[in-house]
């Protein structure tokens, strides 16, 4: 939420900090402003409701002078709407100080009414002009930029990444964090600011993470990073593994298509290098056997789509560890006093790794004595280190907000992760595990099939499908959270009432919603390994059509059962139950993509969304 670039250099920064904002856009597009410190020495900024289009359609017309010194910023609203007010950066201190933020200062109000009774005046309802105002109030007192920062950061609860700079000290950017991400790029002779790598990677792939409540000072020489009461502290280098090319669109017409078109590849490169001879061995958990040895409950938390891949991987992840394994959403964890203990092994998984609602509930399960697993997309993020253990997903930068070459990324590396302790626990007969192993492996393959037998056909489907105003998914056992993933992906791009079920809860109550004409999705299990399943969803298709559904069927090629009951089928190839998942949501993503697209919405860019929800 919010996307914050900083950069001090010898370039002129307004490129820079435009091309920055591009790649972070996907965080929040609300708004955009920036601010350079010219060669004359004054403060310029720029700011503009709407995508940053317009920002630069401004800039474009009217020209704003350059200079070294800058800091761009592209907002998901929060406190106040999205206007031109409203848009950071925000100006204090006689228009010589701009302030930019992500995250929310809880307790502005005191604040803001402590600086009235001062005689401050505000511009904006926003709650980051209170943090512009108090550093302009702090730096009047000093002169000191970093020492602001110091006396205002500790004041400031709730979270926050604010980047300042004033005309009186060119040549630096202070950042503080706390509770939003905010990491450091390394070049030659400038360094660079951003909440993620994003923002700076076609510059350098040389990173430092940031922690928690600390300061950070940039200049083109160097880079000094201090806690909030100024002692010096260790920042963790790391180098970027993907390049800038890995985020452009490139010749595809959305992000989001490029990167369901990459979800073969994010389900092998998640795999390679995990695998030794037919077992799951997890370099990144070398060493950490002592995390998994005396827990008797694994907890998943996570968010959106990735509680529904954490849904999808509890089925196996019992099977495999035959540990007791519950999924949770992790806003709503740490509200009901949950029990918890140093036997619980608490799962976050996270594209993002800055969802502020998995971070809450990850630090809370650690306060309790939990040990903490990380399922992650991005380097550098703090949930990862806030937690005991890391496995990353390895598919590469999303930047379209609707998650989907991340979702099938998460369920593997879930999978890897059963595979992993069912192996040190030795709970898993080595012959089971490589026969699963074989099936992990044969995905990205029956992905590609996927993409290259039924892409068009779904296309031309959901095309024919574009005024429908409400659709039902359906699913039993691993196909349930692929229905939830299916309702889930339509509202958020295409703004279709859409309901994911579990099939055999249609007749509790939900199968009142079906009319004539009702198209339902219906994620059918194999006969061939599923026989028993297969059969029950076969009679809950029968009960739809029996009240007029229209029924697309996502099922096994060679599924003739189920031919003479659906309206339309989308076939993917023959798989193990607890695979098929990774197969079935393909032609869903690509039938929300469709229908979004046909309704001529911005897939990437749905509304009223932000890819990365860093505010709880
Ligand atoms: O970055 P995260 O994986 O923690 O994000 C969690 C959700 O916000 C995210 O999956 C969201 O539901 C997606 N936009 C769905 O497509």
């Amino acid at each position: 939420m919010c996307g914050i670039v900083g950069y001090v250099g010898p370039r002129p920064s307004q490129d820079i900090l435009l091309s920055g904002l591009a790649r972070l856009e996907y965080r929040g597009y609300d708004s955009a402003g920036i601010a350079v410190v010219s060669a004359d020495g004054d403060l310029e900024m720029r700011k503009r409701a709407g995508k940053l289009q317009v920002l630069r359609d401004d800039l474009a017309a009217h020209a704003m002078p350059d200079g070294t010194t800058g800091i761009g910023h592209t907002r998901w609203a929060t406190h106040g709407g999205p206007t031109d007010a409203n848009a950071h950066p925000h100006l204090a201190d006689d228009d010589r100080l701009a302030v930019i933020h992500n995250g929310i200062i809880e307790n502005f109000s005191e604040l803001k009414a402590e600086l009235t009774a001062e005689g401050f005046t505000f511009r904006s309802e926003t709650d980051t002009e209170v943090a512009a105002v108090l550093l302009g109030r702090e730096f009047a007192a000093s002169g000191d930029l970093v020492a602001a920062f110091r006396a205002v950061a500790r004041r400031l609860e709730g979270a926050f990444t604010l980047l300042a700079m004033h005309r009186d000290q060119p040549g630096l950017v202070v950042g503080a964090r706390r509770n939003s991400p905010l990491v450091i790029g390394l070049g030659e002779g400038e360094n660079f600011l951003g909440s993620d790598v994003a923002a700076f990677v076609e510059h350098t792939r040389n990173a430092l993470a940031i922690g928690q409540d600390e300061i950070v000072a940039i200049t083109p020489a160097g880079v000094e990073v201090t806690d909030f009461d100024g002692n010096a502290v260790e920042v963790e280098p790391f180098e970027v593994v993907w390049d800038a090319s890995a985020a452009e669109k490139g010749g595809w017409s959305s992000f989001m298509a490029k990167e369901v078109s990459e979800e073969p590849d994010a389900v092998a490169n998640t795999v390679r290098g995990r695998v030794q001879g037919g077992a799951v061995v997890i370099p990144e958990l070398d060493g950490l056997d002592d995390l998994f040895a005396g827990i008797t409950r694994i907890l998943i938390v996570a968010c959106g789509t990735a509680a529904y891949a954490a849904q999808t991987g509890k089925y196996a992840l019992e099977q495999w560890t035959r540990i007791p394994t519950d999924v949770e959403l992790a806003h709503e964890f740490r509200y009901r006093d949950p029990v918890i203990g140093d036997d619980t092994l608490v799962v976050s998984i996270s594209q993002s790794g800055e969802t502020m609602d998995t971070l809450m509930a990850v630090k809370y399960a650690r306060e309790r004595g939990a040990k903490t697993l990380s399922i992650c997309n991005t380097q550098g993020a703090t949930i990862p280190r806030e937690s005991d253990a890391i496995v990353y997903t390895h598919a590469g930068p999303e930047v379209a907000v609707a998650s989907t070459k991340a979702f099938v990324a998460q369920i593997t590396a879930l999978y890897l992760v059963g595979l992993h302790i069912g192996r040190v626990r030795g709970v898993l007969a080595p012959e089971v595990a490589a026969a699963q192993v074989a099936e992990l492996e044969a995905v990205p393959d029956k992905i590609r099939w996927v993409l290259e037998h039924e892409q068009q056909h779904i296309e031309q489907f959901s095309r024919w499908m574009a005024d429908t105003q409400s659709v039902l998914f359906l699913g039993r056992h691993v196909g349930y959270p692929i229905a939830l993933e299916g309702a889930l992906k339509l509202k958020e791009i295409s703004y279709i009432h859409a309901e994911g079920f579990a099939a055999g809860e249609l007749k509790h109550g939900p199968i009142a919603l079906v009319e004539p004409g009702q198209p339902v999705f219906v994620i059918v299990p194999s006969p061939r390994h599923s026989g028993e399943l297969h059969k029950k969803v076969v009679s809950n298709i029968q009960e739809i059509r029996a009240r007029g559904a229209r029924v697309i069927v996502i099922a096994e090629e060679g599924d003739a059962a189920v031919l003479p009951f659906a309206d339309e089928v989308l076939r993917i190839p023959l798989a193990d139950p607890l695979f098929e998942p990774l197969l079935a949501v393909v032609p869903l993503h690509i039938f929300a993509m469709g229908l979004a697209t046909a309704k001529g919405l911005d897939v990437d860019k749905p509304r009223n969304l932000a890819k990365s929800v860093t505010v709880e």
